[in-house]
């Protein structure tokens, strides 16, 4: 008698289970493919910023790539038409440049609630760079590793904004070093890693001579 009821009992049990597989197999490849797409490889270990000019600035452009090393995140920065010397040159809280004037980007992004210093002082906004220099043809190029960036967790910076801005940070004043107006915001996005180096494609095969001249 048990056996009668328990046969039926685990044909259900067992159809139930098959249709939760089925169910499960289906959903994370279908919800989960642009998160599987970014990780594919590992963790995030470079990210770029595009600057875009703001309103009055139309000449200021340039590229911010980031990268992972051992020591924290490399930052190099290759930017032009700035005026001869230093500007302030920052990560701030939003990746959002929808305002002619770049104010949409909010202040420095400081998770870890610190005050405005520069990017060597042990308690600073994780966004204090600094400043970057432009020489007497307003180019300015920055090369730096910086410990207190990060690619994930409370300071990931991805997402974010970079400012570069009118004047000179003061690496003091609060909130933000006295810096003047937004020349130009970028969004902090992940890299493309681009194309496999041409050195690692396989290199074309010559085509045999297997034709032979008709007689
Ligand atoms: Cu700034
Ligand atoms: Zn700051």
């Amino acid at each position: 008698m048990p056996a009668k009821t328990f046969v039926p009992t685990l044909a259900v049990g067992a159809v139930v289970s098959l249709a939760a597989m089925v169910a499960w197999a289906q959903a994370p490849h279908v919800t989960t493919g642009a998160h599987h797409a970014m990780m594919a490889g590992g963790t995030i270990t470079k990210a770029i910023a595009v600057l875009q000019p703001t309103k009055d600035n139309p000449g200021v452009s340039g590229t911010v790539t980031f990268t992972q090393t051992g020591s924290g995140i490399q930052v190099v920065a290759d930017i032009h038409g700035l005026t001869p010397g230093p500007h302030g040159f920052h990560i701030h809280e939003y990746g959002d440049p929808h305002s002619p004037d770049g104010m949409s980007a909010g202040g420095h992004f400081n998770p870890t609630g610190k005050p405005h210093a520069g990017p060597t002082s042990p308690a600073r906004h994780v966004g204090d760079l600094g400043n970057i220099e432009a020489d007497e043809k307003g180019h300015a190029k920055l090369d730096i590793v910086d410990p207190a960036l990060s690619f994930a967790g409370p300071t990931s910076i991805l997402g974010r904004g970079v400012v570069v801005h009118a004047k000179a940070d003061d690496l003091k004043s609060q909130p933000a070093g006295n810096a003047g107006g937004r020349l130009a915001v970028g969004v902090i996005g992940v890299a493309n890693p681009g194309p496999a180096a041409p050195a690692t494609l396989p290199t074309p095969t010559p085509t045999p001579a297997t034709r032979t001249t008709p007689k």
